[in-house]
C-alpha cells in the first residue's frame, strides 16, 4: 500500500469488494448531537503492520464513551491517536482524519503539546512523579504556563474533584509515590484535570486496582462527565456496562464492529459477533 493518498483510496476499494470489514461504517446508530473528537476513516500502521482498520465515530460531550473488546485489538492505539501520543512511537504512522470541535488535529498547523492540555490523559499503572502530592497537581498548571498566583486553589479544587482531598488535606506535603494504589490513580486523575482540559482519556486507569478503588475511579468517572467528556478503556464489560453512556466495541484486527448506545450493545447488539463477545464466549 503506498502513501500517496490517490492510490491508497484505490487500493481500500478493492479491500472492500475483498473484505466486507474494511473501511466501513460501524454497526450501531448512536445519537451524538454534540460531537467533541470526530474519526473519519482512520488508520494506524505500527510499520507495516496496520493496527486499526478505518475507524469512523463521534464522540459526544460531556458524556462517558467506552472502547472495549480483546486484547491487541487497537483500543489504545485508537485512544492514543486522538490526542497524538501515537507521535511519540517511532514506527507509528496514521491516516485519515481525526477531528477535535472540528479542526483536523493532524494538520501542520496544530501542535500536539497544546492539543494534549485540552485533551488529557490517564494510564492504566498510576505513575505519580517522584513528588509531594501537592506538586504532582500543580505540575500541569506549571508546566502549561497556569502558574498564575492561583496554584494552591487550583490543585484544591483538582484533588477535590478527583475525590481525593480529604485523604490527603493534611498531607500535601508527602510524597505522591507513598499514597495507596487507588489514591495515586486518582492523584493522577487530579494531576490530568488540574489544568482544566475539556477531554480525559483514560486507559484501563482501574485495571491494577481493588474493587474498592475501583468503585472509587467509576463513581468519579461518571461525575467527571458532568464536566468533561470522557473516552474510557476497560477490559471489564461490567464496568463499561456501568459507567458509560456511548460503547464502541473493537474486534480482532483493529476493526469497530459496531458502536452504539451502551445499553443497546449489552442489551441487543446487532452483530453476532459483538453478542459472542460482551457474552464471553469469546475475548
Ligand atoms: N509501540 C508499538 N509498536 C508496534 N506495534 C504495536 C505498538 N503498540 C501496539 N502495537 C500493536 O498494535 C496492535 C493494537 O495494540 P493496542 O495496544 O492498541 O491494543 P489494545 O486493544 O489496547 O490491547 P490491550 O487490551 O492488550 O491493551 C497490537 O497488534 C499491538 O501488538
Ligand atoms: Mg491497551
Amino acid at each position: 500500500m503506498t502513501a500517496d493518498p490517490v492510490g491508497q483510496q484505490t487500493v481500500s476499494k478493492s479491500e472492500l469488494a475483498e473484505d466486507s470489514q474494511s473501511s466501513e461504517t460501524p454497526l450501531g446508530t448512536p445519537d451524538v448531537r454534540n460531537p467533541v473528537i470526530e474519526s473519519n476513516d482512520l488508520d494506524v500502521y505500527y510499520g507495516d503492520t496496520q493496527a486499526l482498520h478505518g475507524i469512523t465515530m463521534e464522540i459526544p460531550e460531556r458524556q462517558v464513551t467506552a472502547l472495549i473488546g480483546p486484547s491487541g485489538c487497537g483500543k489504545s492505539t485508537f485512544l492514543r491517536s486522538i490526542n497524538r501520543m501515537n507521535d511519540l512511537i517511532d514506527v507509528a504512522r496514521v491516516d485519515g482524519d481525526l477531528f477535535f470541535h472540528g479542526k483536523n488535529v493532524y494538520d501542520d498547523d496544530v501542535d500536539p503539546v497544546a492539543l494534549r492540555r485540552r485533551i488529557g490523559m490517564v494510564f492504566q499503572k498510576p505513575n505519580p512523579f517522584p513528588k509531594s502530592i501537592f506538586d504532582n497537581v500543580a505540575y500541569g498548571l506549571r508546566v502549561q504556563g497556569k502558574d498564575d498566583g492561583d496554584v494552591e486553589a487550583k490543585v484544591r479544587r483538582a484533588l477535590e474533584r478527583a475525590a481525593l482531598l480529604d485523604e490527603v488535606e493534611d498531607k500535601l506535603d508527602e510524597s505522591g509515590l507513598d499514597l495507596s494504589g487507588g489514591q495515586q490513580q486518582r492523584l493522577c486523575i487530579a494531576r490530568a484535570i488540574a489544568p482544566d482540559p475539556e477531554v480525559i482519556l483514560m486507559d484501563e486507569p482501574a485495571s491494577a486496582l481493588d474493587p474498592v478503588a475501583t468503585s472509587k475511579i467509576e463513581d468519579l468517572v461518571e461525575e467527571l462527565a458532568e464536566e468533561y467528556t470522557v473516552v474510557i478503556v476497560t477490559h471489564n464489560m461490567q464496568q463499561a456496562a456501568r459507567i458509560s453512556d456511548k460503547t464502541a466495541v473493537f474486534l480482532t484486527g483493529g476493526h469497530l464492529v459496531e458502536f452504539d448506545d451502551t445499553n443497546k450493545i449489552f442489551e441487543n447488539p446487532e452483530s453476532d459477533r459483538v453478542e459472542d463477545y460482551i457474552t464471553g464466549k469469546f475475548g
